[in-house]
């Protein structure tokens, strides 16, 4: 009888319970402790977006690949690929833990590319992830367990802003070396040499394998070749994160070129891939991490061990995304029609990049904007002080993160001339 007294308080709590005359009962709580915590600075770009009322107003902010009608798009090669598997009636069975079996192949021969020694002689070993977030963390964790000769990981100043919290929760130390120099808006060669040359042995170094975010500023091959020497001779364990494979140069083995060079200079890495971009498959989640060995049998135990990792996380990743990918990348229809797809997507951006500045230099703007047209990939790091782009976003309606990095894939025919009479305005 006590009992369910009890239970009507607890459930009359509310509006009904005044109306009884009871006192509400309300749980005392758990969390009272925790702060509140600060946006995401990328979504907040798009909160602030989503607000503005003004027509012409323009998203820079997010990474994703827009059509030239602003539109989000989805490959001609994957509607088929799934017309493909709907049509095998497959079923939904867990997948084992390290995902689809002919996706991972596939993921590792486009990054390696098909004759590559590593694949033949059967010394990596790559897992299905959830795209290249979930990779780049089971990567951290990996070495945060595995790798315990050092704990310090150097990420190019800057980086992608979520390296950062992937390594450190997966228990990594985070430091940094010169990348980005803000006189030329261009890669600073000298200042990563000398910094990467006085990195003690043994840590762990990351690398965007081409179009760099977020300043879209790659090494050229010398430069790559230098890198790679001076990282074998500091002997450090290299980790490549290629998240726009073919979206930098619209060549897919072009974009994997410093990849495959420091494979055969005989540096062991591992490898983050990401479909995201490339495959426009941004929610399916797909990835890869690939761990390249001395030997079959050290790939056969890292396999082991990278189970062992994954299960208690996730247990095994999504079926959907990996069968569109691998059914494109496995048929050689898709795979000529994805690589046009990807050349296509590619050739947009650089087109933008030269109308954009082009517009500049039509609204009398008297800068340099060479910058624009020799970055590459998604990303433009204009060189955008806060404060011009707080103008762009309060006067102009155009926004983009606080670093003055503009996602090129938000421009279009249609709006890059009132992007560059913005840019002008605040600039000049
Ligand atoms: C450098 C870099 N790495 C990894 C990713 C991971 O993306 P996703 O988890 O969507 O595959 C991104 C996405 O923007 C990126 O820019």
């Amino acid at each position: 009888m006590a009992l369910l007294k009890t239970t009507r308080l607890i459930s009359s709590v509310g509006s009904h319970s005044s109306a009884l005359g009871v006192l509400p009962i309300r749980a005392s709580s758990w969390w009272s402790d925790v702060q509140m915590g600060p946006p995401d600075p990328i979504l907040g770009v798009t909160e602030a977006f989503k607000k503005d009322s003004n027509p012409k107003k323009m998203n820079l902010g997010v990474g994703a690949y827009r059509d030239d009608n602003g539109k989000p798009y989805v490959l001609s090669c994957v509607r088929k690929a799934e017309a493909l598997i709907m049509g095998k009636g497959l079923d939904k069975e867990y997948l084992p833990i390290g995902g689809l079996g002919d996706f991972s192949k596939a993921c590792a021969v486009l990054a390696l590319g098909p004759k590559n020694e590593v694949l033949q002689s059967g010394r990596s070993i790559t897992v299905q992830t959830i795209s290249g977030t979930g990779s780049l963390r089971i990567g951290g964790n990996f070495l945060s367990r595995f790798h315990t000769a050092a704990r310090d990981i150097y990420l190019p100043k800057p980086s992608w802003g979520n390296h950062t919290p992937i390594f450190r929760d997966a228990g990594l130390e985070l430091k940094a070396y010169r990348y980005y120099d803000p006189n030329t808006c261009g890669f600073d060669f000298k200042g990563a040499l000398d910094d990467i040359s006085k990195i003690p042995e043994k840590s762990m170094i990351l690398l965007h394998a081409c179009a760099h975010n977020p300043t879209g500023v790659d090494p050229r091959p010398e430069q790559w070749k230098e890198l790679s020497a001076v990282i074998k001779k500091r002997n450090l364990l290299v980790f490549f994160d290629m998240a726009y494979q073919g979206f930098a140069s619209g060549d897919i083995d072009r974009d994997a070129w410093a990849v495959r060079h420091f494979i055969e200079e005989g540096h062991n890495i591992v490898l983050s891939q990401s479909f995201a971009k490339n495959m426009g498959l941004y929610g399916e989640r797909v990835g890869g991490f690939t761990v390249v060995c001395k030997d079959a049998e050290e790939a056969k135990r890292v396999e082991s061990q990278l189970k062992i990792l994954i299960r208690p996380i996730y247990s095994n990743p999504p079926m959907n995304g990996a069968r569109i990918a691998s059914t494109i990348l496995t048929t050689p229809d898709l795979y000529a029609e994805w690589l046009q797809e990807v050349h296509t997507m590619a050739n947009r951006i650089i087109k933008m990049r030269e109308m954009l500045v082009a517009n500049l230099k039509k609204n009398g703007s008297s800068h340099n904007w060479q910058h624009v047209i020799d970055q590459i990939g998604m990303f433009c790091f204009t060189g955008l002080k806060p404060e011009q782009v707080a103008r762009l976003s309060n006067e102009f309606s155009i926004y983009m993160t606080k670093d003055g990095r503009i996602s090129m894939a938000g421009v279009s025919s249609g709006n890059v001339g009132y992007l560059a009479e913005g840019i002008h305005a605040v600039t000049k």
